[in-house]
């Protein structure tokens, strides 16, 4: 029997085996991720209570964008969707959770930090959402991480250097934020010639600095305005303070000769 065969069939008969019960932790997930949610375009029409106690039948999930494996939810992918509200640290309550994509929404808020306890996290995909606040450093303690995608949020801070101890990370991108300060050497590093990521994960935050990007942009920006800054007003100053002379210069010239003409006209009428 072939390989593909064999598998299929060990599919069918799990597909066919009793569902696993349901687990207390997921359905406490389910419910407290979608109350802190809104979905004003109604694409979650099948996230109802019920389900939230029995999200999984064998392989499959009961919950669109939902995926089960062994009668646990392993993968949400909920992208596109105009999803909005906060994204609820009860996520963290989803333990076998592998893979998390709210991509492209409305989400507001900041990053829950209990994210911390999705120890088998390896996909984090919460780019194109409205989330503002820190990167939490806790990531770190998701070993697994492969994927990181902030891009195009309002992080603010300074991008944590514990991300850095994240080997298996193959993907990381935090562009188009408002971070700030030094990118951790464990990030930006060289291996060999190349970046571990290079400059474009970190484009478009513009108090980001350091190698793949370059050196104190900012601070050297800032040092150049302020020397031109000060040249440009002692320049101004000198051209004003000549300009108030020349024109006082020119007023006392005008009065002098208006003087000098008016004693000739009151001298005229004595003659
Ligand atoms: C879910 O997460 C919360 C907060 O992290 C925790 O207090 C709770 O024990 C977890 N489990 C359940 C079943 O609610
Ligand atoms: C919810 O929608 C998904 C995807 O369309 C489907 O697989 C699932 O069976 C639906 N669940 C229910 C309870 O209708
Ligand atoms: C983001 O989602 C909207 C729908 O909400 C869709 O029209 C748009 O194409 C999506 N953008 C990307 C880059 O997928
Ligand atoms: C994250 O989601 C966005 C938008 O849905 C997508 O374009 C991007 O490729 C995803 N990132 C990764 C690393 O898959
Ligand atoms: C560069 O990264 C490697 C691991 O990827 C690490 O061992 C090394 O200390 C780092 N070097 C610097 C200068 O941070
Ligand atoms: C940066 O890396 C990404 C993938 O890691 C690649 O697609 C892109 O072309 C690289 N950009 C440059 C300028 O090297």
């Amino acid at each position: 029997m072939g390989f593909f065969k064999l598998t299929r069939l060990l599919m069918l008969m799990c597909a066919f085996l009793p569902p696993s019960a349901p687990d207390p932790n997921d359905e406490s997930c389910l419910t407290k991720f979608f109350e802190s949610m809104e979905d004003p375009n109604h694409n979650l029409m099948n996230w109802t209570k019920p389900t939230f106690a029995n999200p999984c039948s064998g392989f499959f999930s009961n919950l669109v964008g939902a995926t089960c494996n062994n009668g646990r939810i392993y993968k949400l992918s909920l992208p596109n969707l105009d999803l909005r509200g906060s994204i609820s640290p009860y996520l963290s309550n989803c333990t076998n959770l592998q893979s998390l994509d709210l991509s492209n929404n409305s989400f507001t808020g900041f990053i829950p930090t209990e994210l911390q306890y999705l120890l088998n996290l390896a996909v984090l995909n919460l780019s194109a959402n409205r989330l503002s606040a820190t990167i939490p450093p806790s990531l770190a303690m998701c070993a697994y991480l492969n994927v990181i995608d902030l891009h195009h949020n309002t992080l603010t801070g300074s991008i944590p250097p514990q991300l850095g101890s994240l080997v298996r990370l193959s993907v990381f991108d935090v562009s188009d934020n408002k971070l700030s300060g030094p990118i951790p050497a464990s990030l930006g590093n060289r291996t060999g010639n190349l970046p571990r990521f290079n400059a474009s994960s970190y484009s478009g935050n513009k108090d980001l600095y350091g190698y793949p990007l370059g050196p104190m942009r900012s601070k050297g920006l800032s040092v150049v305005v302020i020397v031109g800054i000060g040249l440009g007003s002692g320049l101004l100053s000198l051209v004003l303070s000549f300009t108030v002379v020349c024109v006082w210069l020119r007023v006392t010239e005008n009065r002098m000769a208006a003087e000098q003409e008016g004693k000739i006209t009151q001298l005229m009428p004595e003659y």
